[in-house]
């Protein structure tokens, strides 16, 4: 069987989805924690953040199932860049777990043991109780993994960047419409 010119419409679809998602939550997550707002908007902005954190999970669920269609081969590059583009493949899909999963967690420990209603549809188990020192640590780790995974977002639009314009071999096309 000859391999696919372009990524699956399925794969296409959540690429964009995801990333308009990640990088709103990223801004938000941002700002709800950097802008002084009056308690009724703070409050709202990170039930926001929480509710659309959440969807990240059933959608890189689907994402992992449309991964099994048939993907275009690497593009014609050195091993290195090879490896590098797989890596960071890999690197966008353990955060996209881990930082939910560090968010779902923070919010299940944070001391002031308000419970999590994503989208105010049901109230979202919670698999540790509140703890102080526990909500300290998982509020770093969560903060870390999503300014990597903003990190790695960079480096990923540099090296397609480097693709369209240096050489040229239109990779945008694969992923796009
Ligand atoms: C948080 C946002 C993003 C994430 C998590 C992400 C993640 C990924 C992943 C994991 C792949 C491999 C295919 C897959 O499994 O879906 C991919 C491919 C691709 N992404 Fe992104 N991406 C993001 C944003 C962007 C943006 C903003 C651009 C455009 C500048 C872009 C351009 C591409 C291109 C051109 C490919 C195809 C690479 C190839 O054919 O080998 N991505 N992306
Ligand atoms: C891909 C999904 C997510 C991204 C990209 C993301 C990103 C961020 C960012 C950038 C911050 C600000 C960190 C800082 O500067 O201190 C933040 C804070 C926060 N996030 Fe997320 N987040 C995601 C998912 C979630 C989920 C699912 C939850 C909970 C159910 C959550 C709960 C929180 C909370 C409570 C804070 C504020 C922590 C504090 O008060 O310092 N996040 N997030």
């Amino acid at each position: 069987m000859t391999a696919p010119r372009h990524w699956s419409l399925p794969l296409r679809l959540l690429h964009w989805l995801m990333a308009a998602l990640i990088l709103a939550l990223l801004a938000v997550g941002w700002s709800m924690t950097h802008v002084q707002r009056d308690l009724g908007t703070s409050f709202a902005l990170y039930q926001w953040h929480k509710s659309y954190g959440l969807l990240v999970l059933p959608l890189l669920a689907l994402r992992l199932l449309a991964r099994l269609a048939p993907t275009p081969p690497p593009v014609e590059h050195s091993r290195l860049e090879r490896q590098a583009a797989k890596a960071a493949h890999l690197g966008f899909y353990a955060l996209m777990l881990a930082v939910p999963a560090s968010g779902w967690l923070m919010a299940a420990s944070s001391p002031l043991a308000l419970p999590t209603r994503p989208f105010e549809l049901f109230t979202l188990p919670a698999p540790v109780g509140p703890d102080e020192a526990l909500f300290d640590r998982l509020q770093l780790l969560h903060e870390v993994l999503a300014y990597a995974l903003l990190a790695l977002l960079a480096l990923h639009v540099l090296a397609v960047l480097k693709h369209q314009l240096v050489d040229r071999d239109g990779i945008l096309r694969r992923i796009t419409f």
